[in-house]
């Protein structure tokens, strides 16, 4: 990536702060966990290229496509032939993904606001997403311009998660480093956020709001390995890498972030198995048609 991928004001205003925490301690947690965090995301990432269908020589546009994990494993389905677009709004994000991504593989990436990007119509025939459609400050407005890139009868298939209090993975390690640092502000309703697309109402509210029909929710429970085979420590820093803990526990004091990151190993200690750390996870997988 150059120097021009650093810009951030090619998003809308309203997804200003979202659009700086990516670009910052967001993307820089990430990209520092990547291959933990892949690892650990696996079963989300299988059950939602089983629905999404990919096939040989299809055009897909991958939304918040991150590091480029799901990108690059549509990319091997869709071939030579087809071709993945992966956008995102954090430059080093998509530069991890560069990097990930074989010299081969039949990808291009761009930087951008899946709210307000002008993508070109009609170009793609189906949307994907592994987690990275909560975030925008006007949902409906940001999938109605995400149709713009779908062709006609194209499909969209996403994963997001399901609400906090059924995703142990992250709500334990927050009640656990609540304990030494102060609360996160409350968010508004629906506002931009891991669990904004939590409720299943909310979900298909949007996305036939913006026009997508048949829409359908699956969710999955799993048990997702939090240390990714690397032991407590490594479950720890993946929880405070990906999930509200970190942002809690960042910019504290180091005395009290240092006794929240002992309470987070304690509370996920009762999950260890071995080198795993396996958390209870539910998350959604949305399949649309654009009509
Ligand atoms: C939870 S991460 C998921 C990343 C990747 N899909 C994965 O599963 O590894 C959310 C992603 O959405 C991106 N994102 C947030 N707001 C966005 C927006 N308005 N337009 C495009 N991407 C956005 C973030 O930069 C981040 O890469």
């Amino acid at each position: 990536m150059d120097a021009a991928v650093t810009d951030t004001s090619f998003g809308h205003f309203e997804n200003a702060e979202q659009i700086a925490f990516w670009n910052g301690a967001g993307g820089e947690r990430w990209v520092a966990r990547r291959a933990e965090i892949d690892a650990m995301l696996v079963p989300v990432q299988e059950a939602l290229l089983e629905r999404a269908a990919i096939q040989t020589g299809e055009r897909v546009l991958d939304i918040g496509c991150g590091c480029g994990a799901t990108m690059i494993a549509a990319a091997e389905k869709v071939g030579a032939a087809g071709h993945v677009l992966g956008l995102d709004v954090s430059a080093a994000m998509l530069t991890a993904a560069h990097e990930l991504a074989p010299a081969d593989a039949p990808v291009s990436f761009v930087q951008g606001d899946a709210m307000v990007h002008h993508f070109k119509a009609a170009s793609a025939d189906l949307v994907l997403s592994r987690l990275g459609v909560m975030y925008f400050a006007n949902p409906v407005r940001a999938v109605l311009n995400i149709r713009n890139a779908l062709r006609s009868e194209g499909r969209v298939a996403f994963a997001c998660w399901g609400e906090l209090r059924d995703n142990p993975w992250a709500l334990e390690p927050l009640q656990a480093a609540y304990d030494h640092v102060p609360k996160l502000p409350g968010l508004r309703p629906h506002a931009p956020d891991d669990f904004a697309f939590g409720a299943a109402e909310w979900i298909e509210k949007v996305l036939t709001d913006a026009g997508l029909r048949r829409v359908r929710l699956e969710r999955c429970d799993v048990a997702l390995d939090l240390a990714a085979g690397a032991g407590l420590e490594g479950a720890v820093q993946t929880a405070l890498a990906i999930g509200p803990a970190g942002r809690a526990v960042a910019g504290q004091p180091s005395e009290a972030a240092a006794a929240a990151t002992a309470a987070v190993g304690k509370a996920l200690a009762r999950y260890a198995k071995g080198q795993g750390v396996m958390v209870p996870a539910a998350f959604w997988i949305v399949t649309a048609v654009d009509p």
